[in-house]
């Protein structure tokens, strides 16, 4: 198994290309199944979820073609070519879904075009519980019968989805991207009330109107949609990754460095740049990007809570908290979103951090140095934040579990030491 080794204490500066978003990927690659058409997605990220659902997508009986992939510079003339004109299969087996969550994001779009799928439950995962009640709940109010037997959301629709107003009783990015898809196939007119406003929501919507699909509302928490009887192919960009965005902008911060970030966008991430700069960052916009600068004196501790977009995501919660163990004073760090995502404080605190959890808040007392220890993490953002953790500490520290990082950063090592991090990635030979 992979491990990263990173010797630390040395300001980053230069410049990072960020790819396209992950988590926009995601179920934009999904939506080809709504057609028979051929959906081509631009600035696809190359990363071990998005060849996971590839494979989920192939054996549904969908074409995935990969362009410009040789290419070494990074994402831009990048796209995928994804063409459902039969659909083989209308089941996600339980060994796909339990590799990756997003894997339920298939449930809406089957059920809307082939009237039936059958999905495995997803479980819980290193961050919490984390059910799918609310898809569930959303696609009965459609018209959907829905019966979980053996493991598996055995999804039926005779007559169609027919349109209807569905409440969130809270929040859901995934459940509002579920029901998304399917209404936009449904019968009729479907609102649904206290919707994600995501970015990525944001993207799929996008996209779905570029494929005909009829849509109100796009970005706000009450979302309008008509049903249209198909869906067509379409040409879409996916929006850059605002979480490896954040990631590297407190890189940057961690280290005291000078960093510019390209391909990127500012508004996505505008709470965090504010919350960065309460604790001393310097985060500007440039012709090109954002640039990111620590050059005088410690950070501050600032109290940061997650929240649903546009609040302060919980995938930078990991790494802000690894930002702050290191400021000057005290934070409160209160994550609301998932109930157990504070895997990283115990490896955290092993590299010399002061962190108390209590509940959902943890209590971190900057300690200024960081000391490099091994570590290991349960999740992709945890990893993450020992990575920044170690591009702070004294010494060396190594990564263990790297299959984490490559689900969601790509060409992470290559990114940070061409801004002067000593990061190596190192093979033993392990399984
Ligand atoms: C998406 O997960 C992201 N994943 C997550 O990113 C992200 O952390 C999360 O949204 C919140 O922003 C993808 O987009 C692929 P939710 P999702 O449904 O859709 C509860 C990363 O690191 N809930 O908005 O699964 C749930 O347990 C990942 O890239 C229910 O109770 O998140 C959680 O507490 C990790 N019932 C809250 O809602 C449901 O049916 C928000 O979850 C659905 C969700």
């Amino acid at each position: 198994m992979d491990k990263i080794r990173i010797r630390g204490n040395r300001p980053l500066s230069g410049k990072i290309a960020i790819g396209g978003a992950k988590n926009a990927a995601l179920p934009l690659m999904m939506a080809s199944l709504l057609t028979d058409a051929t959906l081509t997605l631009a600035n696809i990220p190359y990363l071990a979820d998005i060849t996971t659902s590839a494979n989920l997508l192939i054996q549904h009986g969908v074409s995935v073609k990969w362009r410009g992939f040789r290419a070494k510079a990074g994402p831009e003339g990048r796209s995928v070519e994804l063409t459902a004109d039969t659909i083989s299969s209308t089941e996600a087996p339980y060994d796909l879904v339990r590799k990756m969550r997003a894997s339920v994001l298939v449930l809406g779009p089957l059920l809307a075009r082939c009237r039936e799928a059958r999905v495995s439950l997803p479980g819980g995962c290193a961050i919490g519980t984390r059910p799918v009640d609310l898809h569930i709940k959303g696609l009965e109010r459609l018209g959907a019968e829905i019966d979980l037997a053996g493991g598996y959301i055995q999804a039926r629709a005779p007559h169609g989805l027919k349109g209807a107003e569905i409440v969130f009783p809270q929040v859901s990015v995934g459940a509002t991207e579920n029901l998304l898809m399917a209404a936009s196939l449904a019968e009729g007119e479907t609102v649904l009330v206290n919707a994600a406003r995501e970015p990525e929501v944001v993207d799929l919507a996008n996209c779905l109107v570029a494929m005909g699909a009829q849509i109100e509302g796009i970005g706000s928490d009450r979302v309008k949609i008509t049903g249209v009887e198909r869906l067509h192919g379409a040409n879409h960009s996916i929006i850059p990754d605002r979480i490896e965005t954040g990631t590297y902008l407190m890189a940057a911060a961690i280290t005291g460095g000078d960093v510019e970030l390209l391909n990127t966008l500012y508004e996505p991430i505008a709470a965090v740049a504010r919350i960065l700069e309460g604790a001393g960052v310097e985060v500007t916009t440039t012709e090109t990007g954002i640039r990111v600068r620590r050059e005088n004196g410690r950070l501050l501790g600032v109290d940061v809570m997650t929240e649903p977009f546009p609040g302060f995501p919980t995938d930078l919660q990991a790494q802000m908290m690894a930002l702050m163990a290191t400021a000057e004073g005290a934070a409160m760090i209160t994550e609301t979103i998932f109930e157990n995502r504070f895997m990283h404080v115990p490896e955290l605190c092993r590299m010399g951090a002061n962190i108390n959890v209590h509940g959902a808040s943890a209590m971190v007392r900057g300690v200024g140095q960081l000391t490099g220890a091994p570590v290991m993490a349960t999740d992709l953002r945890a990893s993450v934040s020992l990575v920044l953790a170690g591009l702070a500490a004294k010494g060396e520290t190594i990564i263990n579990r790297v299959y984490h990082l490559d689900r969601g950063y790509e060409r992470l090592e290559d990114k940070l030491s061409a801004c002067g991090a000593e990061i190596e990635r190192l093979g033993d030979g392990s399984e």
